[in-house]
């Protein structure tokens, strides 16, 4: 078992990254910034004329400092790969990791459509800073992906060897993402995750019970079919696949499987709203936006044996999620 202090969470604002955070009770290191200090999408002339500064290591290094709970921190203007392997070769110098969680990513799938260089920029080639950066210290690299790399045609859940084929820009930079991961660094752990809901983050599920609170029916697809998955029990069971070392592609969602519309019926049952006001709607009426698999249900049947059981099913998981939400709220 790890000291927490040797696990680096990158991204760790992000809806999974406040769940590893926590799964590691708060004690793992931390990159600070996100988007304001380390945004992977710009380039470094432009970042520097912007902050007005010189961008490299020096910069990254003064940047270095401790944040409030005493954790060790990082913010630097790194927008490129250079500039960005920079600033991940400090952290990583300056914190020796032994395990890294990757929980960076361009998760905005329609808006990827609009934008496929910053997708690409951050979760293809911001991947392979990352990737390059382990491999040069040494440190195990756990790589989140998604469901999203399939095209949505399979009659039975995916295996992690099934032939990817992503319909969106998302979906296929975080396919190259996982090439680029495995071209860096071979050991390196890629899990693809599905339809996150936790704390921390609005997902699908908060916005169904958002529109829930207004009373009014409004449309939710019952043509997509895929595996919601709770952060927490996801964030768990990551902590205990990323200290086992092992390398390669697994599956890992909770169990069991949903359309848009099943899952939005149970949170508003859950939340003790109507259920009927999630009205069938078609993917083919939902306005522009990115092409979504109608079926990306991923088998975890692999990482059920490697963990010693499965992730519990989703409602029940959904059922926790709710109860701890209305416990923040109360
Ligand atoms: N959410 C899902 O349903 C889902 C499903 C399957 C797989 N995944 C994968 O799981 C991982 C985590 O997803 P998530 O839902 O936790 O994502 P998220 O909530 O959108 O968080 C993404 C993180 O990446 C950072 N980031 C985004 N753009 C950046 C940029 N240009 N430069 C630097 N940092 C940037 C964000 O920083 P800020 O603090 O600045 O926002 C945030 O910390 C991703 O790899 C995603 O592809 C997610």
């Amino acid at each position: 078992m790890l000291d927490a202090e040797q696990i680096l969470v990158l991204g760790h604002r992000g809806l999974l990254g406040q769940a590893l955070v926590a799964a590691c009770q708060g004690r793992c290191q931390v990159v600070a910034g996100g988007r304001q200090v380390f945004d992977l999408t710009r380039q470094p002339l432009t970042a520097a004329l912007v902050a007005g500064q010189a961008v490299g290591p020096e910069q990254a290094r003064a940047s270095l400092g401790r944040v409030a709970a005493g954790l060790p921190a990082l913010g630097a203007k790194a927008q490129d790969l250079h500039g960005c392997l920079d600033v991940l070769r400090l952290a990583l110098k300056e914190g020796r990791p032994r395990l890294v969680f990757n929980c960076l990513g361009y998760t905005d799938v329609d808006q990827a459509e609009r934008e496929p260089q910053a997708a690409e920029a951050v979760n293809g080639r911001g991947a392979q800073a990352v990737a390059r950066a382990c491999a040069e210290a040494g440190a195990h690299l756990v790589h989140l992906s998604t469901d999203f790399v399939f095209d949505g045609q399979a009659s039975r859940p995916y295996r992690e060897d099934d032939p990817p084929a992503p319909l969106s820009t998302y979906g296929r930079s975080k396919l190259s993402g996982e090439r680029l991961v495995r071209q860096e660094l071979a050991g390196a752990l890629i899990v693809r995750s599905a339809w996150l809901f936790g704390q921390g983050r609005p997902s699908f599920v908060d916005k169904v019970i958002a529109q829930g609170r207004l009373g009014k029916p409004f449309p939710v697809v019952e043509d997509q079919v895929g595996s919601p998955t709770y952060t927490a029990d996801l964030a768990a069971a990551l902590l205990d696949l990323g200290q086992r070392w092992i390398g390669g592609v697994l599956h890992l969602v909770n169990q069991g499987q949903a359309s848009r519309r099943q899952l939005a019926i149970k949170a508003l049952e859950l939340a003790g709203l109507d259920p009927s006001l999630a009205q069938a709607a078609q993917s083919s009426q939902a306005a522009g936006g990115a092409r979504r698999p109608a079926y990306s249900v991923l088998d975890a049947g692999r990482a059920a044996r490697v963990l010693g059981g499965p992730l519990p099913p989703w409602p029940e998981a959904l059922g926790r999620y709710l109860a701890a939400r209305r416990e923040v709220q109360a």
